[in-house]
């Protein structure tokens, strides 16, 4: 009976970063008599990910998670998973657009990296307290919003229940994997909500302080960086895990992916 693991990966300074460290994590990957299912989980967009898998070692996924959780696709295919998000019904994009660039802290990224469900900002060294107020401020006109700020320089705002630990979650669901077969790694910010749906974790060893002050037992944190951190945390999960092959595998194709 299959009882497959499921990682979850973020991309820049995660697993790219070091190519050496990238090719013994592809090699090892490659190799593995059960390979964990594997999904690549970005704050860039689909294309953009993909051109870095033909470019380096990334091992190619079966899935993409994009955008900072806005958009999923199934690789095999190239399609896009129809519905995802699922909160968005209510989303004003044009009118939360209008209130972020009347603050002068923020600039906007530049158009290609705008989409329907993402709309993204720079803003060096923000505080929680201008965080705090931002929310506020959409709130009170009557917006409901992910706001996710990283590396002390970007600012995602997102729909409602949407962004990558939310995408993560649903990739799980729909996949029928337990939280405990789910293993996600991640270095800054925008990884930090994967870390919050009670998977298993693997923090870099370059990870920003975001991250590092997390410690919860189902976080690891690895001394390594970048891809040697990835496969330091996942040989951690995967070996510790005594668990026998009785529960019910996690499997991916189109049908389970297009709810
Ligand atoms: C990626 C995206 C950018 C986003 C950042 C943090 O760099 O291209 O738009 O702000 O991730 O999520
Ligand atoms: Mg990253």
């Amino acid at each position: 009976m299959e009882d497959r693991h499921f990682l979850i990966s973020d991309v820049d300074n995660t697993l790219l970063g070091d190519d050496d460290a990238l090719v013994q994590f592809a090699a090892w990957y490659e190799n593995l008599d059960e390979r964990p299912h594997l999904a690549y989980c970005s704050g860039r967009f689909y294309a953009s990910v993909c051109r870095s898998i033909e470019t380096t070692a990334l091992p190619v996924p079966d899935v993409i998670i994009g955008g900072v959780g806005t958009e999923i696709h199934l690789v095999e295919s190239g399609t896009r998973v129809a519905g995802w998000p699922e909160n968005a019904a209510s989303w004003e994009r044009d009118a939360i657009e209008a209130v972020l660039v009347g603050h002068k802290e923020l600039e906007r990224q530049p158009d290609e990296l705008q989409s329907d469900f993402k709309l993204s900002f720079y803003g060096r060294d923000l505080e929680p307290a201008f965080l705090a107020h931002l929310e506020r401020q959409l709130t009170a006109l009557g917006h409901r919003v992910e706001i996710v700020y990283s590396s002390n320089r970007d600012l995602d705002v997102l729909p409602p229940k949407t962004n990558k630990g939310y995408a993560a979650a649903f990739l799980a669901r729909c996949c029928k994997a337990e939280p405990h077969q789910v293993i996600v790694c991640g270095d800054s910010g925008n990884d930090l909500s994967m870390f919050q749906q009670g998977f298993r974790g693997v923090v870099v060893g370059n990870a920003h302080q975001e991250l590092r002050a997390l410690s919860e037992e189902n976080i690891y944190h690895s001394v390594h960086h970048f891809a040697a951190g990835v496969l330091d945390g996942v040989q951690y999960w995967l070996n510790g895990d005594s668990r026998g092959g009785s529960e019910s595998g996690a499997m991916i194709d189109s049908r389970s992916l297009d709810g």
